[in-house]
């Protein structure tokens, strides 16, 4: 063999990140005029990756996971997902919100199916799928039961259910457990970084809760007020596999939650 190194081929270069996000601004047009949303924001979400975004109320986090998700038409730049250019609603980009957006007349089993459904899953296949994702996400016993006879935390354990049976390359989730009490919200964390683990697909989830970015994310991403932009980052190297309940007492936690604190206090 040869000694002599060949420069890397075309085919060698990395493949482009699940999620690129390039000098993007969105601008409202409403009766009282333009608002702009977001200003020339870039970010990149690697393959398997947790980003967690964090910035003040009314900064752009919900909007840019809606330009993300192809609902809302960026003014300038571009987002591109899994290589493609979004320009309507992408395929392989899963939603998880605040509220969730269960079928209340559908059973928890019902609910889920919709995201084997969504995923391509034959009729046949579904119920074992379903059966999979219900023990995964805890809710054994509850598959008959509509949603309405659910707690808050079980419906969003129904939606992430729902969202994994999807099997998106990206999980786009917008406060996801941000209408939950404290314990609950910890408790969801600490089920989402178990399943994560598992997974390791793409999460870009926002918070206005430091606390819950520093104990979930790989990165977190701050954004300034609106018109958002991303004024600071941080990489969490905390070991994994984490559990969100001790990790608050642990030192180093402290002082990154500080940190992000203080940036978001220069940007106010
Ligand atoms: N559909 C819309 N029409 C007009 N303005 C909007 C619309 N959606 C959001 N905005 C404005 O854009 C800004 C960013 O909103 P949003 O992305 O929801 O913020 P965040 O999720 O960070 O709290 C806010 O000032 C909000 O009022
Ligand atoms: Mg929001």
């Amino acid at each position: 063999m040869s000694a002599v190194l060949s420069p890397p081929s075309p085919a060698a270069t990395a493949a482009e990140p699940p999620l690129r996000v390039r000098d993007l601004s969105v601008v409202f047009e409403g009766a009282a005029g333009s608002v702009p949303a977001i200003e020339h924001l870039s970010l990149d979400v690697a393959a398997g990756e947790f980003v967690a975004i964090v910035g003040p109320s009314g900064c752009g986090k919900s909007t840019l996971l809606k330009v993300v998700s192809g609902l809302v038409p960026a003014a300038s730049g571009s987002v591109r997902v899994n290589g493609q250019l979004v320009d309507g609603p992408p395929a392989g980009v899963g939603f998880m919100f605040q509220r969730d957006t269960l079928l209340p007349w559908a059973t928890v089993a019902e609910n889920i199916a919709i995201g084997a459904e969504l995923a391509g899953l034959s009729r046949a296949e579904r119920p074992a799928r379903v059966a999979e994702l219900v023990e995964l996400v805890r809710l054994k016993g509850f598959e008959n039961h509509h949603p309405g006879a659910l707690s808050g935390g079980m419906r969003q354990r129904v939606s992430l259910a729902r969202l994994l049976a999807y099997q998106p390359a990206i999980y786009l989730m917008d406060e996801p457990f941000g209408a939950l009490d404290y314990q609950t919200k910890i408790v969801m964390g600490r089920e989402l970084l178990r399943i994560w683990e598992t997974q390791r697909r793409a999460i870009v989830f926002v918070t206005h809760d430091i606390e819950e970015a520093v104990a979930l994310a790989d990165r977190v991403v701050v954004m300034s007020p609106r018109p958002g932009t991303i004024v600071a980052e941080h990489r969490i190297d905390l070991p994994r596999p984490r559990d969100p309940r001790e990790l608050r007492g642990d030192p180093r936690f402290g002082a990154i939650t500080r940190r992000i604190w203080s940036d978001l206090a220069i940007v106010d």
